[in-house]
């Protein structure tokens, strides 16, 4: 199976999860895109969806399916999601693609975190895959000193990014973060983050992992 079939197996095996007559969160990015094409078919099931990126939403319309403004809505059942590393505590590195903020809302937001990722994203230590941090821009060289101090690693500018919101991304590459949760309490207390791209405190509920072996269910 090659990587982009896992991603579909794992796409597909999340639609289990949805519930007629819901509001379903979505992610961001190649995974949650194969997962947006599943939606489809069974759009008519559901209430509609709230998008954690612009270019989500524009595929989710594409499809005629809702979304919605987060504010708009009182509940969110399930939120699917890709990573870009998971622990087998579910912990996840989120924001390759830069739209870890509202990810980290719409997911706050939703009863389950369902994340989908293909088997090359389960790690025993996460730091591999630099750790994204959306910051203010007039804050960026402040917060890349305290980030030094604070945790280590090497901060390094996204060059030529701007998030959803206007904002810049640290990438925070060569960190071995051993206590997820500590580093991400750690880098939500430094002035001018908006948020970093762990998600720790509050994990994924579920982690469907695309394997040659078919889809494991790791709760
Ligand atoms: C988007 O900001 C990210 O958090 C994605 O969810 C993550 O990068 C996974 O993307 P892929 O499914 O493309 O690997």
């Amino acid at each position: 199976m090659t990587q982009d079939e896992m991603k579909q197996a794992v796409a597909k095996a999340a639609i289990e999860y949805i519930e007629a007559g819901t509001i379903v969160g979505v992610g961001t990015g190649s995974t949650a895109n194969f997962f947006i094409d599943e939606l489809a078919k069974i759009k008519h099931k559901i209430d509609g969806t709230v998008a954690s990126s612009e270019a989500s939403a524009e595929r989710l319309k594409g499809h005629g399916i809702e979304v919605f403004d987060l504010n708009s809505v009182s509940e969110i059942a399930v939120y699917v999601d890709g990573a870009d590393e998971s622990n087998k505590f579910l912990h996840l590195i989120k924001g390759g693609g830069g739209a870890l903020t509202r990810e980290k809302i719409v997911a706050a937001a939703s009863k389950k975190f369902i994340c989908i990722a293909d088997e090359s994203k389960l790690v025993d230590v996460m730091g591999k895959f630099p750790l994204p941090i959306e910051v203010i821009p007039m804050a960026r060289s402040l917060v890349a000193r305290e980030i030094i101090k604070q945790i280590g690693g090497e901060p390094v500018l996204r060059e030529g990014f701007t998030t959803d919101n206007g904002n810049i991304i640290l990438d925070v590459h060569n960190l071995e973060i051993m206590e997820p949760t500590r580093i991400e309490q750690i880098l939500n207390n430094i002035t001018g983050v908006v948020t970093n791209g762990l998600f720790a405190i509050k994990p994924a509920t579920v982690l469907l992992l695309g394997t040659q072996d078919g889809v494991k269910t790791i709760t």
